[in-house]
């Protein structure tokens, strides 16, 4: 009976290594090689039903069930795995070609990285450099060489974020002409782009921060005509031939005398529409002949040098130009905004 027992664990065994074959078949060809390797002509059951003749009388009845129950087992076991196998097969060679393609985003300058890139080239194009200057200034950089005071009333209009230690975030990018002043003599022809910050709430047409571009112009000579043509010239080359400029008379400390310029309307090419409000202009910004109070705090001879400062807000070029008509667009980086310039 001892012998008798060890066959019937063979039995066993047979069935394990049956299942470990079947779990790492994963083809109809290696699943057809099993089936034989089992249940072929020559295969494991039938070598065990060979096997019969051999066996004592009273346990070949087992022994046969045995086996009959094995070999139904692992027909079955098979079939299963063979249709598991040709489903997975026909999903992979499944195409539908009626599905629509992947989109592919393709990456894009954001709108005021586009617009400040063709204001550089315009004024490069010029012969205007291009100077940089640090977002955190001093009050002297940002204020008081531009000839506002401590006590000024001008500074109201600036709603400044003051930093501890006589420092602050630009309110405008106006100090990059004190600090190029500072380093170098004229003749000077710069535009100073970048970041400056008001206290101001956000709403479309306000942000705490926003990007101008400062332009500047000194040697001798210089007259307010020079800057009506500087910007006359940019603004057709920004907004197309047809743009008429204008100087309205304003004040700046730090230019004498002060203008706001504005540009005629490009939407409604000055008949007048909602956008300019009715008036057929948009206003820009401001601009001016340098007050001879700040080449003096930079060292300038003012009876020999003149010149012409003027500034422009990025995001408002930017918004008339793409037709945007709320400013925090610009910050939120909503993806389906920036790909539609
Ligand atoms: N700095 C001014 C502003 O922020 C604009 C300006 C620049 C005016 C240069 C005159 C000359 O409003």
């Amino acid at each position: 009976m001892g012998t008798l027992n060890s066959e019937f664990e063979a039995l066993k065994r047979l069935e394990s290594e049956f299942s470990t074959d079947l779990s790492h078949c994963d083809d109809l060809k290696a699943l057809e090689t099993i089936r034989i390797k089992y249940l072929g002509k020559k295969g494991a059951i039938n070598q065990y039903f060979k096997r019969l003749a051999e066996m004592p009388v009273e346990s070949r009845a087992e022994w046969g069930r045995e086996l009959n129950r094995l070999k139904n087992s692992f027909q079955q076991e098979l079939s299963a795995k063979s249709s598991a196998l040709k489903k997975q097969q026909q999903r992979r060679e499944f195409v539908d070609v009626s599905l629509p393609g992947y989109h592919s985003y393709v990456g894009k300058r954001h709108p005021l990285t586009q617009i400040l890139d063709d204001i550089k080239f315009i004024f490069t194009s010029m012969g205007f450099t291009i100077e940089e200057g640090p977002e955190i200034e001093t009050d002297y950089h940002n204020f008081e060489a531009l000839n506002l005071p401590p006590d000024h009333p001008a500074r109201e209009m600036h709603d400044t974020f003051y930093l501890p230690g006589g420092f602050l975030l630009r309110t405008h990018t106006s100090p990059v002409q004190i600090r190029v002043m500072e380093k170098r003599q004229p003749p000077i022809r710069m535009i100073a782009p970048g970041r400056c910050f008001r206290r101001d709430t956000p709403d479309a047409s306000h942000s705490p921060f926003f990007h101008q571009v400062e332009g500047l112009c000194v040697d001798e000579n210089v007259s307010f005509t020079d800057l009506k043509g500087v910007i006359s010239a940019f603004a057709k080359k920004l907004f197309g031939p047809g743009v008429q400029i204008r100087f309205r008379p304003s004040y700046f400390p730090f230019t004498e005398p002060s203008a706001e310029y504005d540009f005629s309307c490009i939407f409604c090419e000055g008949k007048g529409c909602r956008l300019c409000k009715g008036t057929g202009w948009l206003e820009i910004s401001g601009a001016g002949m340098v007050d001879p109070e700040v080449f003096k705090s930079v060292g300038y001879d003012a009876e020999k040098y003149s010149g012409y400062a003027f500034g422009m807000g990025v995001e408002r070029l930017a918004m008339l130009k793409y037709q945007i008509d709320d400013i925090r667009l610009f910050y939120e980086n909503d993806i389906r905004f920036l790909d539609q310039f």
